[in-house]
């Protein structure tokens, strides 16, 4: 139980990597919130839920302030803190730049780069004022390298790397770690739901011979909440099979 009685929120937990960190953090004894556009999640809280855990649903899309706002302080209003943000929240797009549109372009930034500053600003303003807390950031591989025809979530998460090292260096001191997982392809609902020679195409980019389950990723997330984790700040955590290494 590495998280007994802290209160965290993840933000896209009704599907993938979010789901999977949302069923761990609630095994190692947190009360979980999760904060997503799919009402899906509604009846996924009340199957998640213990006598000694609560898992809840708040209805946000993580591009709006106000729900990031409501999400936050309702957090704080059910629980009386928040000790964990995950701001996991993430599209997939697959578009060369000829055939993007601008509208296209911002709604990607928007929901994969700009939710992060939201998300992390009204977490960081109740952390600072209950003496502190853990974030972590969802990156990608494409926080370090491009890939053909996904500019925009690359630009995106570019920006989510160099904000979680900026902010990671802001609050250090006033006890809020700030850092993020950088997944290499994992097999959730974004990538399954594509064909398989182009499965096979990235598994062949992996060394390790296939694409991350999301409970591996989940796990670095709990690493990452965790004061197993104290000494890591400003840190972009690479779990990529080797993607990058090459
Ligand atoms: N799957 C991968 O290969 C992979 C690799 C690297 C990084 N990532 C990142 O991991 C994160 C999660 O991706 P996933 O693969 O689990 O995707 P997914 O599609 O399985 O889950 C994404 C979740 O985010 C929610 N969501 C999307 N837009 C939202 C919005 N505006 N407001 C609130 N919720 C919203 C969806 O409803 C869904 O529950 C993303 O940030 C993604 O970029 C994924």
């Amino acid at each position: 139980m590495r998280l007994k009685d802290k209160v965290a929120i993840i933000t896209g937990g009704t599907k993938g990597i979010g789901k999977a960190t949302v069923e761990l953090l609630i095994q190692e004894g947190a009360h979980v919130v999760i904060g997503d556009m799919d009402d899906n999640g509604i009846e996924l809280a009340k199957a998640l839920s213990k006598p000694e855990t609560n898992c809840t649903f708040i209805r946000t899309d993580v591009t709006n302030e106000e729900d990031i706002k409501h999400l936050v302080n309702e957090t704080v209003k059910q629980y009386g803190k928040l000790d964990i943000l995950f701001a996991n929240a993430g599209i997939g797009e697959a578009t060369m730049i000829e055939e993007m549109s601008y509208q296209d372009w911002q709604r990607v930034i928007n929901v994969n780069m700009n939710s992060v500053f939201l998300s992390n600003k009204y977490a960081i303003e109740t952390m600072l004022s209950s003496g502190g807390g853990a974030i972590i950031n969802n990156g990608s591989v494409l926080s370090f390298v491009g890939q053909a025809s996904v500019m925009a979530n690359a630009a995106a998460k570019g920006g989510v790397a160099n904000l979680t090292r900026t902010l990671g260096v802001n609050y250090a001191s006033k006890g809020i770690r700030i850092n993020s997982v950088c997944p290499g392809y994992t097999l959730t609902p974004i990538i399954t739901s594509k064909p398989q020679d182009f499965i096979d195409g990235l598994i062949k980019n992996h060394p390790i011979g296939r694409l991350a389950e999301p409970m591996e990723i989940a796990k670095a997330v709990l690493f990452l909440a965790s004061d197993d984790a104290s000494f890591v700040v400003g840190s972009n955590l690479i779990v990529d099979g080797g993607y990058t290494a090459q």
